[in-house]
Parts: C-alpha cells; structure tokens; sequence
C-alpha cells in the first residue's frame, strides 16, 4: 500500500474501526512526516519512503519477505503469526525442550515455540528460548544454514543461501525495528510453569 492510499483511507470516516484500519490510519499520520517513534518502525509504510530507513535495510526488508522467508512466521503488524514452530534449538546440544508439546500433547508440537516478536529485536539479546545467539548475525547465519535438522522440525524451515551481502542487509532491517515502549518493559522475575 502507498502513502496516498493510507491517506484516503483515514479520510473514509465511515469504515468501522478495525485493528488494520487503526494501522492504515496511523501509517498515513507517519507518511505526514510528523514524529511518531511509535511507528518509525511500520514496514508497510517504510516500503514506499527511500529516506526513512538505509537502502541496505530496504533491501533487508524485500529479503525478509522473500528470499529469507521470514514473514512466514514472523507475520503481522507484530511480525509474529502467534503460532509454534520448532526449529531444532536445544536439538544439537542434548538439551531438548518439549516446548508447546508439554502444554498440548501434540505430537505434532514436540519441540515448538511460539514465533516470538521482533519489535525492538536490536536490544533484547540473547536470542532464541535458550539464549544461545548473542547477536543477530548469529541467528541469521543460524536460518541460512536451515535451523537444526530433527525429527520435528517444522517444514517451513530450509536452507536460504543468502550471500554475505544479503545477511548483511537482513541485520540492517532488523535494527529498524525499534521503537519507544521498550524503555518501560522490565525482565520477568518468574515464568509460566
Ligand atoms: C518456521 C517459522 C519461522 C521462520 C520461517 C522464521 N522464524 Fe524466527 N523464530 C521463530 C520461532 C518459533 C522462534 C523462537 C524459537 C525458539 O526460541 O526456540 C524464532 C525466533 C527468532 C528470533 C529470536 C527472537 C528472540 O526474542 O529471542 C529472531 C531474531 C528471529 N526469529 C528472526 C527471524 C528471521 C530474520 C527470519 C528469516 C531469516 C526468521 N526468524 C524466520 C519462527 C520462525
């Protein structure tokens, strides 16, 4: 969608109020050119503005959606499609964790984690449920090479053969996903049993 588009949009005061359409309103007040840090990071409305983010991110974006097949999970306005997947961590080391097969005993979710947001990714490392990556070059490398093979590994999962240069630009794109609203949010003292 372009700018233009979110703008007319947010003119049509008749369409009921939908999460999407909060969205499309709230990228057009960003296409303003009004600060609004809360959506600097809106890759709907970042795709059409060459002078928001790096060309090198831009190019991370495109990869992130095709190439790199992130948004197969990491969907959405909150880059998660809030479901499991397993992607093998903790099957290389002999410290498998059951994951969301302990809570639902599905077979089919043996070793699966919820796909995680990646808002304000740049500045919440380690990574993964075990906090194996500290930087996310590691977990790009990590993708590239297809996750770690297993029983249960979720399909969607393959080797992407992104060059150096393309893993480069992915990194890029991740670090603009940041924005205020992080500065509040504490560690948790305890977690779900
Ligand atoms: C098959 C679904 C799927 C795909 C495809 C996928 N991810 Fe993920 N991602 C997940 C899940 C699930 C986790 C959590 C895994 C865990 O902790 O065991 C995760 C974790 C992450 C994390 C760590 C988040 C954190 O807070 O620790 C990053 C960063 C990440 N993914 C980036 C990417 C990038 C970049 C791509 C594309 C190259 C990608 N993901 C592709 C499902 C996916």
């Amino acid at each position: 969608m372009d700018s233009n588009a979110c703008g007319a949009q947010c003119r049509n005061m008749r369409k009921p109020v939908t999460l999407n359409l909060l969205i499309e309103s709230a990228t057009a007040f960003n296409a303003s050119g009004r600060a609004n840090p809360f959506l600097q990071d809106n890759p709907i409305c970042l795709a059409g503005k060459s002078k928001v983010i790096s060309p090198a991110a831009q190019n991370g974006l495109v990869l992130f959606r095709e190439k790199a097949r992130c948004t197969k999970c990491h969907s959405g306005f909150n880059f998660t499609d809030e479901k499991f997947h397993n992607l093998g961590i903790g099957w290389d080391d002999n410290r498998v964790d059951l994951g969301r097969y302990m809570v639902t005993g599905n077979a089919e979710e043996i070793g699966a984690f919820k796909t995680p947001t990646l808002r304000g990714i740049s500045r919440s490392a380690p990574y993964m449920h075990d906090g194996r990556f500290k930087t996310l070059e590691e977990v790009v490398n990590f993708y590239n090479k297809g996750g770690i093979k297993n029983p249960h590994q979720d399909n969607l999962i393959i080797p992407l053969e992104l060059t150096d240069q393309e893993k480069h630009d992915l990194v890029e794109f991740l670090r603009t996903l940041k924005g205020e609203g992080w500065q509040q949010v504490k560690a948790p003292t305890s977690f779900p049993k």
